[in-house]
């Protein structure tokens, strides 16, 4: 891929100075959805695919940008006193938006460059290729403009800065997190509400991760990302009025049963009891898997679809048509949406001699009733964001 890239970069941009490559993973989040902004946990871990870049420092302010996968666009050229978010900007919004990160961090860039993108992340999928594109300009930042002092932690917390402030979608620190600190063959648990973390070790011995791709496309500043968003919001103000807590996250079920009257909606009361329950399962799922219950691992995954569903309402007709399919086969461990929702993707844990039948088998259900296909990947967990 590099020799690749490096033969496309020259032609694009020409020849001369150093060129560096960086890349980025995607992410999949195997359980605690839409917890990472309520205060939760989230148990998701770094793909082997991702965002290559290739990038060379300039003397002069100019920005030069070409993705591989967007060829059409050609070279997209912008500079440093340039660094607002548009329309016509389209992906380049996210490499300017950590630029303009790193300069509100305390980091300036000073000094344009020439950057060329391939990644093979399924576009708008809900594996986090804009993250990865955050993640991978940010340690591309750190190493050029030789910021030492930049953790990875630091780059995950500018991607998702740039991410509310200059994309204007307000998400958690789930995504850049994982991109960031992945680790191959191992899941993160992270808690949300203080950064803490822990690997764990993903042991599927006989099984495989199965994402399903719904090629229902959507962005998060178009989808209702923001809105659920708000109506947790509001619904912990009632709470704080019955309870002293700073989020969701710290309630257990019992605890938020009992206080649960205090949100005047229903609607708003089924996206609050969604994030409490959705946390405690994930804390559940993760202590299942370390005493090696698999079994029980899928069951949580099941549950937490059927509450991203009925309660929170960000699964629609194509996740749910690909999930249940996928549970009425045996040998599926456990399936359900992954990432924002409204679209994008499903991920199951899969026994290995089924996983061509899960993939024929859900594929077929999902284009007769959708009316298109369905892309089926088998993914390995992989290293987060890192010079190459
Ligand atoms: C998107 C956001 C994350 C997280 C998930 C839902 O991927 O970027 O921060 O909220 O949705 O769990």
């Amino acid at each position: 891929m590099k020799a690749k890239m490096m033969k496309e970069f020259t032609k694009i941009f020409g020849e001369g100075g150093e060129v560096r490559s960086y890349f980025a993973p995607g992410r999949v989040n195997l359980i605690g959805e839409h917890t990472d902004y309520n205060g939760g946990h989230v148990f998701p871990c770094a793909l082997t695919i991702g965002t290559y870049a290739l990038v060379r420092k300039r003397e002069d302010n100019k920005l030069r940008f070409y993705s591989m996968n967007f060829e059409k666009l050609g070279m997209v050229e912008s500079s440093l006193d340039d660094l607002v978010e548009s329309k016509a900007a389209g992906w380049t919004n996210y490499p300017k938006g950590m630029i303009w990160a790193f300069n509100q961090k305390g980091f300036p860039i000073d000094k344009g460059f020439d950057m060329l993108l391939f990644g093979n992340i399924p576009n708008a999928s809900g594996l986090s290729s804009s993250a990865s594109v955050e993640t991978v300009t940010g340690v591309a930042l750190k190493d050029l403009y030789e910021y030492e002092d930049i953790s990875m932690i630091d780059i995950a917390l500018y991607g998702q800065y740039s991410e509310n402030n200059f994309n204007k979608v307000n998400c958690g620190i789930m995504d850049q997190f994982s991109i960031a600190m992945g680790k191959k063959d191992n899941a993160i648990f992270l808690d949300t509400a203080t950064l803490e973390y822990t690997y764990a070790p993903i042991k599927l011995d006989g099984m495989k991760i199965v994402i399903a791709c719904s090629n229902k496309k959507r962005g998060l500043g178009d989808s209702k990302y923001n809105e659920r968003r708000t109506e947790c919001e509001t619904a912990l103000a009632e709470l704080q009025k019955v309870k002293d807590i700073s989020s969701l996250g710290e309630l257990t079920e019992d605890e938020f049963d009992e206080i649960q009257d205090a949100i005047k909606d229903s609607t708003r009361r089924r996206r609050a009891k969604h994030a409490v329950y959705e946390n405690q399962r994930t804390i559940h799922a993760v202590s299942a898997l370390q005493h090696g219950d698999i079994q029980e691992f899928g069951e949580l995954m099941n549950a937490s679809h059927i509450s991203l569903r009925d309660d929170y309402e960000v699964t629609g007709l194509e996740l749910d048509t690909l999930v249940e399919a996928a549970w009425n086969l045996n040998g599926v461990i456990g399936s359900r949406m992954t990432g924002a929702g409204f679209g994008g993707c499903t991920v199951s844990i899969v026994m290995d001699d089924v996983v061509d039948d899960f993939i024929n088998v859900v594929g077929r259900n999902y284009k007769k009733k959708i009316g298109y296909a369905a892309d089926f990947y088998v993914v390995e967990i992989g290293d987060g964001a890192r010079r190459i």
